[in-house]
């Protein structure tokens, strides 16, 4: 418990020292070429991009720190160190720091999508390994209702570690296309950090406490770190965090659910990313055409936005595309503006489909219903966490 105290006393002056350095390296950015343009605004400035990765170094260096002062006791009496937790803090580091290396890379190069799903793979392969060594428990426990067809526990033996994997790509992309308006990725991103906190403590009393320890000894230093970015972020934006920040924080996220055997309670925090990304399916396969940018139109006359919109030649229209389009409709899920040569939709994006329920608004109102939502599910999950649970566990 007290490492738990000396950390949160590190965490501050962590946020300090990133709040501090933004504004410091901001030019550092510029000058290497690294800035975007804001693009729901009329002021065309240059924006430092990819500074996720300033709160992503503070983040690690806090944590190496820290490392001689929560293994301290195991440093003084060799004969009992913890090789097993100290592997577990070392694999989740290297997946982080490789997330950290490959988000940065992506913002310099400009990867393709491909390399974007390959690359989280490769990354938590260090995770699963130190997983395979420390745990190997690859049993899913049957909700009660299901019980009579499959039993009590199913062992899905290599098909878990395929989980994991998928959970890693998942978490890092799932944040990254959840963007686009100002404070919105690090928003998410420090809204699940903290229902992961408050989850954590709830359970440090349980059988589990070593797990939860764990989990917060590495979200409290990151929840610091993006707290200062968001800071940076918030609207009007100073910086843009990049991809290396969607990637870190997703990386970090799918760490601590692995690693503290609580995925699914994650993943029930990741629910507006989850909706996210399969209202995003059909544009991100391709089945309805995916511009570059899919963030809102903004208008400089109201300094409101709008849902943006993508267009389909209708000769090119197939039976899938038929299909996909006749079901959005059904349930109004899409804006359809159609003549005689084209149907034009709104990008399949949370942000637009805000836009399309809730009317045009200014960008700082969006960003904040997006986040209300984000706490909104994060209640849910809690609710289904723990008064629902007993329905489908033994608890
Ligand atoms: C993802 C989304 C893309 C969205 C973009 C916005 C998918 C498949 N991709 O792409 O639709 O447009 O994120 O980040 O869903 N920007 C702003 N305001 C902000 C944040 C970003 O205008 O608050 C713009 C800036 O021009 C910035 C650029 O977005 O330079 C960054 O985009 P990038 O992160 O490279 O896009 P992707 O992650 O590839
Ligand atoms: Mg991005």
């Amino acid at each position: 418990m007290w490492s738990i105290i000396v950390l949160i006393f590190f965490s501050t002056i962590s946020y300090l020292v990133t709040d501090e350095l933004i504004p410091k390296m901001k030019n550092l950015f510029i000058n290497a070429g690294l800035y975007g343009i804001d693009l729901c605004k009329i002021s065309k400035d240059k924006i430092p991009e990819a500074i996720g990765v300033v709160s992503g170094c503070v983040f690690l260096v806090t944590i190496f720190l820290f490392i001689p002062i929560v293994f301290g006791n195991g440093l003084m009496d060799r004969g009992n160190f913890p090789h097993n937790e100290f592997a577990e803090l070392l694999a989740a580091l290297l997946s982080i720091c490789c997330m950290l290396l490959l988000g940065f890379a992506d913002d310099v190069l400009n990867l393709k999508w491909r390399y974007k799903l390959l690359l989280p793979t490769i990354a938590s392969l260090p995770l699963l390994v130190v997983y395979y060594v420390n745990f190997n428990s690859t049993t899913f426990i049957v909700p009660i209702p299901l019980r009579q067809f499959f039993g009590v526990s199913i062992n899905i033996g290599i098909l878990y570690y395929i989980y994991m994997g998928m959970l890693a790509v998942f978490c890092t992309n799932a944040i990254n296309i959840l963007a686009g308006i100002n404070g919105l990725e690090v928003g998410q991103s420090a809204v699940i950090a903290l229902s992961i906190i408050i989850f954590d403590i709830i359970e440090l009393r349980g059988d589990q406490f070593k797990a939860h320890s764990f989990s917060l000894h590495i979200m409290i230093p990151y929840l610091a770190t993006t707290l200062a970015l968001l800071k940076h972020n918030w609207y009007p934006s100073k910086v843009f965090v990049g991809d290396t920040f969607c990637y870190v924080s997703g990386m970090t996220f799918a760490v601590v659910a692995i690693l503290s055997h609580f995925s699914k309670t994650v993943l029930l925090f990741f629910l507006p990313q989850i909706i996210n990304f399969l209202y995003s399916v059909p544009q991100l396969f391709h089945i309805i055409p995916c511009p570059r940018h899919r963030l809102p139109k903004y208008s400089s006359e109201t300094n409101l936005l709008y849902p943006s919109k993508t267009v389909i030649i209708k000769k090119e229209l197939t039976a899938l595309n038929k299909f996909v389009l006749e079901v959005l409709t059904r349930f109004r899920l899409v804006d359809k503006q159609e003549d005689d040569d084209c149907i034009i939709i709104n990008n399949m994006t949370l942000i637009n489909l805000f836009l399309i329920k809730l009317g045009p608004m200014p960008e700082v109102q969006l960003t904040t219903s997006l986040l209300l939502f984000q706490i909104l599910c994060t209640c849910l999950a809690f609710l289904i966490r723990y008064p629902m649970a007993s329905y489908f566990y033994d608890v």
